[in-house]
């Protein structure tokens, strides 16, 4: 089985994270997917951003919570990593879905909302899925466990996944119980029988955040789903030799 390579936060090593020029270059990269982080404005439009507030990845300071949309698109969201990027806005779920559309990549949307718990986020995210004819080409996924049971209840049809990095030996029961289709653990919680727990229940269990090559042969070797990297080039190097030294 071939482990999908899913680019963190777009291509977040090169560009970036959760812009459009780091989406853009997963995708010329050739990342099988992508894995954004969604958080809720104050008039109630997703927006794509991996921290509750702006400090961090753009010229701006407050919670994203308290901004308008139209506030939030004054920012500059990519100063900070580098001058090349001025000018990169915060990019909203609509923009993001409009571009990969028509393209051949599957998404990972994680709500943001283990902090911020926002009301409806798990709906107003279906819904702009369902707008785009998306839902079967994406896993959501969240840190809160209220939110996968509110997604499994309130929206069957999508895949959602427990993101944990908590070691727990009844995980894969517990999150089953929640109504998760799959499981995605930080890297220090993956063993063989995690794996072959899940894949017994039919659970893919995708692992994060894997930067160095070793990790990633490791991932290959136990046969992880997917790997979340911010490097999605060395990542599809690495897989590449992974697969052709399995021949040998
Ligand atoms: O979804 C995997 C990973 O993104 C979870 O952690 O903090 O990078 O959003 P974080
Ligand atoms: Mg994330």
């Amino acid at each position: 089985m071939k482990t999908k390579i899913i680019a963190h936060r777009g291509a977040s090593r090169l560009a970036p994270e959760n812009t459009m020029p780091a989406f853009e270059l997963a995708y010329k990269l050739g990342a099988d997917a992508i894995e954004t982080d969604v958080q809720l404005t104050k008039d109630n439009v997703p927006v794509i951003i991996h921290d509750e507030h702006v400090r961090r990845t753009t010229n701006g300071k407050g919670y994203i919570k308290n901004f308008t949309f139209q506030a939030l698109q004054q920012l500059d969201a990519g100063s900070w990593f580098s001058q090349k990027y001025a000018g990169a806005t915060i990019v909203s779920l609509d923009e993001f879905l409009q571009w990969i559309k028509p393209k051949s990549l599957y998404l990972n949307i994680e709500l943001k909302n283990n902090k911020i718990d926002y009301t409806n986020i798990e709906t107003i995210v279906y819904e702009k899925l369902r707008q785009y004819q998306l839902i079967n080409r994406t896993i959501l996924s969240t840190f809160n466990p209220a939110s996968v049971k509110r997604t499994h209840e309130l929206h069957p049809d999508i895949n959602v996944a427990l993101l944990t990095s908590r070691r727990n030996r009844y995980l894969v029961r517990d999150a089953k119980q929640l109504g998760a289709t799959a499981l995605h653990v930080k890297y220090r919680l993956l063993n063989q029988s995690l794996i072959d727990a899940c894949h017994e229940e039919n659970m893919p269990v995708r692992v994060y955040t894997i930067n160095r090559s070793i990790r990633m042969q490791r991932c290959f070797t136990l046969e992880s789903d997917g790997i979340f990297t911010d490097v999605p080039d060395l990542a599809i190097e690495q897989r590449k030799l992974f697969h052709t030294e399995q021949k040998h």
